[in-house]
């Protein structure tokens, strides 16, 4: 189970500007449910994503999953990135299984999907 309670998050830019990029959600998914978030670009979607993953911390409200609070990244979600974060070497599978690969014996994975990118 996925709840949602009037979640909003607000970007600051380098420039110091606050972007409200999603605003009030409130939300239950259900286990097993299969939910698609629509909308035209730029409405939210991404960052909703990254917030039930933990990925960005949000500015107001509160998202469980299975009753825990989430507040930072957790090994029991999944997120495949667009294009950008994507290993553009290896299959769909092994995009999705790296994290864990590297959760077991590297602390920072997200630097060391950088450093193999960058190559
Ligand atoms: N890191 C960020 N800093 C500032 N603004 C951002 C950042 N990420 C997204 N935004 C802004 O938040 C809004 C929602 O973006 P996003 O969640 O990526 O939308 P979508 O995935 O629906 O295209 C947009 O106005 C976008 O420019
Ligand atoms: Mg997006």
């Amino acid at each position: 189970m996925i709840r949602l309670q009037g979640v909003e998050k607000t970007y600051r830019t380098r420039r110091g500007d606050l972007v409200l990029a999603v605003a009030d959600i409130t939300l239950d998914i259900a286990e097993n449910e299969f939910v698609t978030l629509v909308g035209p670009s730029g409405c939210g979607k991404s960052t909703l994503l990254k917030l039930v993953a933990g990925l960005t911390p949000a500015s107001g409200g509160t998202i469980r999953v299975r009753d825990t609070v989430v507040r930072d990244p957790f090994p029991d979600v999944g997120i495949v990135f667009q294009h950008p974060v994507l290993l553009p070497f290896a299959p769909c599978s092994t995009t999705c299984c790296f994290p864990l690969t590297c959760s077991v014996w590297i602390p920072k994975p997200i630097g060391i999907v950088r450093w193999n990118c960058s190559r």
